[in-house]
This record gives C-alpha cells, structure tokens and sequence, in this order.
C-alpha cells in the first residue's frame, strides 16, 4: 500500500496558511484539517470550565475531553479564543493529547493539514512541507480586516500586540515550537496575493505527487 499524500502547511497566524491549505485539499481531493481549531477549542473548553488555560492540569483535562460539538462553537475565532489557545498550545500534555487525532487523520486517506508543527512534528514524513510567512504589519493588517467583517474589532495597534504576544508564545515555547522543518518551502506572501500564492503552491504539490 501506498503511503498517504500529506501536505503540511505551517506559519504563523494570519500569513494566509488557512486559506492555501483549504483550497489545496479541495483542488486535490484532500481532507483538510485546520489543527489551530484543536488548540481553540481547548482554550474554550478550559475557559468554560472557569480554569486558567495556562493551567497544565485543566488544559490537558480540556483537551482529552473534547467533542465534536466543540469544533462547532461560533466563539472559537475571537480575541479571548486566540489568547486561551496559544496558552493551552504550551503545555506538552495538551500537544500530545491531540497528536494521535491529528496523525489518524492524515494517515487514512492522505490530508492537507494546517498549523505551527506539521511538518516538524505530526507528520515529519509529509510528502510536501510549506512554510508560510508574512511580514508582521501585512500579518496584523490582514487580522483586523477579518475581525472587522465580522463585527466590532480591537484597534489595528491592539491587533498587532496581540499577535506579537502569540508569535512570542508559540515560537519560544519548549516544545513543538513554530518553525520551519528543515526540507520546507517557504512562502512568503507580504506581497502576493491569494491566487498567486496557491498556483505556485499547487505546482509544488503536484510535482511532489508526480515523484511518488
Ligand atoms: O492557527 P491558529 O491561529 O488558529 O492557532 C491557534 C493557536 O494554536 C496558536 O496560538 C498556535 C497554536 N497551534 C499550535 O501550537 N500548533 C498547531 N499545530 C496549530 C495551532
């Protein structure tokens, strides 16, 4: 048996990952999973359960619990979500209560997957590793627009700040930390628009399909 296409897409948020990774797993007929949610939907959790989700205890509790009715929350995308997720994403209990999920996902029927430590971590064997990055004011600038089409929004500075406080959280922490696996692309999409952006990665894809 053949083993599964898996292509991993990592960055930081709001370099454009979700979007590309979405759309890559439609155009070749792969599950997507977005394993940002995972981590929300455990802050969530732990926030409901009035924990602090920088508390290992509560947040490995949280993410051992979850269902699927917590991926379905219309609250997992705002600002407190955001803040509860990077804190849960710390703590080594909670990553490896949700790697076994994350790696049965990919290993049935092939995925695209999308987070901070796919190719590093989840699926080191992933046939194509992307790296996706932006320059932090396009990075923030792009946030507070998706905040706003949504409703009232933090101001772009507050935007900024907060996502310099996440980027610092999930690229200092000791484990599973945000970077590029060695034999990643990189993408760099400050000044490349969506489309742009997914040609050039469908072209890698589909050459790493074509070697296997
Ligand atoms: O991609 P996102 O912004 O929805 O991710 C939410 C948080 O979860 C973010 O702080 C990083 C963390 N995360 C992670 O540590 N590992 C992943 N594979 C995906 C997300």
């Amino acid at each position: 048996m053949s083993t599964p296409f898996v292509i991993a897409v990592d960055g930081p948020a709001a370099a454009g990952k979700g979007t590309l990774a979405r759309r890559l797993a439609r155009e070749l007929g792969l599950p997507y999973l977005d394993t940002g949610l995972l981590y929300r939907a455990t802050g969530r959790r732990a926030l409901d359960m009035g924990a602090d989700p920088a508390d290992p205890v509560a947040a490995e509790a949280a993410a051992r619990d979850l269902t699927p009715a917590d991926f379905e929350r219309p609250d997992l995308r705002g600002p407190a979500a955001d803040a509860a997720a990077s804190k849960v994403a710390a703590i080594p209990g909670v990553r490896a209560a949700l790697l076994e999920f994350q790696r049965g996902f990919g290993a049935r029927h092939g995925a695209v997957l999308d987070g901070r430590d796919i190719g590093t971590v989840v699926f080191p064997e992933a046939r194509l590793k992307l790296f996706v990055t932006a320059s932090p004011e396009v990075r923030a600038q792009r946030r507070h627009a998706e905040l706003l089409a949504k409703g009232p929004a933090p101001s772009l500075d507050q935007v900024a700040r907060d996502m310099a406080d996440r980027d610092a959280r999930d690229a200092n922490r000791g484990v599973a930390p945000l970077r590029p696996a060695e034999d990643a692309k990189l993408l760099d999409t400050s000044e490349l628009d969506a489309e742009t952006v997914f040609q050039i990665a469908l072209s890698w894809a589909v050459a790493a399909q074509k070697a296997t």
